[in-house]
């Protein structure tokens, strides 16, 4: 096993490595609060969509109480998968194999020919913890979640003049990314990618055209100052969550350039505002939880991205797109319009990671320093690797050997 170093990036058993791989799934996918989607997704009761993590499949149900369920999709009988559809709506359950049915708050409401004294209340389906915050679904498969509440009292202030509780998704992608998920979360921490592999997030972002040049930062700053004083003015705190200690959420406001009134192509609107923010003096807020959402939120439009690993060398991404809950599709907004910024976006960084991947993969791969601008790089290493400490003593004299 090689060495971690301090300021270096991983060694490339940890993007390749089938136990290491194993590892992140039980000591992260399998402890942290992920994000799982957009309410909007379940709006009636009986309406489900499914989500695979490592070996489990998850169904996310709207019970017939209107409360969100995660349940495990691994009937009780002899453990056949129940719902085999990505998304749907249904009265109950049916095991496809003996057609045990089961309510979709996860309790077993019959189970055919069994003898008269079986008990169904012993086999209700297996849960996972689940809570939302504005509309965001989010699970943990731990039986011991790691705490929600700070989480939610830093975010509510800045998410609530948002309002998405009434927005819906209006369009959802996925992709496969031919990389190890960290490589996907570690592109996502850094705009020093940014002038080279983005030119039209660079064109409509100022801060990722500052990146390398001090006269471009020093002349942002002050406009950025100029718009968080006005923004305040309307009384929306524009003052960042910053990733504290090892703490697994962050959120910061930035201002796209003058010309950009959201993040599009063109510049222009896409769709109608969200919310109560005031007008495009809002900007764009920018919602990280680790390990697996990345969440935007433009004055008329949002989009999510979660992060699942599909294998040490795969990971899917979906990404919803969001929009008000009455916006109409080709009367209030032009889908290929609202999409293309994200979909261009999304679909460079892939390639990006992909090719991360191939380099990583080399046996002349050695691990380099990171710039100045990697410091959320840094960051979610420092925060992944500390998963790994706190819970195996093991795994932090591992992990930490080489430090320095
Ligand atoms: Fe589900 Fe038999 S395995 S009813
Ligand atoms: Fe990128």
């Amino acid at each position: 096993m090689s060495r971690v170093i301090s300021g270096r990036s991983l060694p490339g058993e940890f993007y390749h490595d089938r136990e290491i791989f194993e590892m992140d799934m039980q000591r992260i996918f399998r402890r942290c609060w992920l994000y799982a989607g957009h309410e909007s997704r379940i709006p009636e009761r009986g309406d489900f969509f499914t989500w695979q993590i490592d070996r489990d499949s998850l169904i996310i149900t709207r019970g017939r109480d209107g409360e969100i369920n995660a349940l495990f999709n691994s009937c009780r009988h002899r453990g056949s998968i129940i719902c085999t559809e990505p998304f749907g709506r249904a009265v109950k359950l049916i095991c496809p194999y003996h057609q045990w049915a089961y309510d979709t708050d996860g309790s077993l409401t019959s189970a055919r020919l069994m003898p008269d004294d079986f008990d169904k209340s012993q086999f209700a389906l297996a849960r996972a913890h689940v809570r939302t915050l504005e509309g965001l679904i989010f699970v943990c498969l731990s039986a011991e979640p790691p705490p929600f509440e700070l989480f939610s009292e830093a975010m509510l202030p800045r998410l609530l003049a948002h309002e998405l509780t009434e927005a819906r998704v209006c369009h959802q992608k996925e992709y496969s990314v031919d990389a190890n998920w960290k490589l996907v979360a570690e592109n996502s921490r850094e705009c020093y990618h940014c002038g080279a592999g983005h030119p039209q997030y660079v064109k409509a972002v100022g801060f990722a055209a500052a990146i390398g040049s001090k006269l471009l930062a020093a002349e942002d700053r002050a406009q950025e100052e100029a718009r968080q004083a006005r923004l305040s003015a309307c009384n929306l705190d524009p003052s960042p969550v910053p990733f504290a200690g090892d703490s697994w959420y962050h959120c910061r406001r930035f201002y796209l350039r003058d010309e950009f009134l959201t993040e599009s192509l063109d510049g222009k609107p896409v769709a109608p505002l969200m919310g109560r923010v005031p007008g495009y003096e809002a900007g764009v807020l920018a919602v990280v939880t680790l390990p697996n959402l990345l969440l935007e939120v433009c004055p008329d439009y949002a989009v999510t991205l979660r992060v699942t690993p599909s294998g040490p060398l795969t990971t899917r991404v979906n990404v919803e797109w969001l929009v008000h809950k009455n916006a109409l599709e080709n009367t209030d907004f032009n889908l290929d319009r609202l999409t293309a910024f994200w979909r261009l976006t999304g679909e460079q960084d892939w390639k990006l990671c992909a090719d991360n991947q191939l380099g990583v993969n080399s046996s002349a791969y050695r691990p380099g320093p990171y710039g100045p601008d990697e410091t959320g790089v840094r960051h979610f290493v420092d925060w992944y690797l500390q998963r790994l400490i706190q819970t195996d003593p093991a795994a932090h004299s591992m992990a930490l050997a080489g430090a320095q």
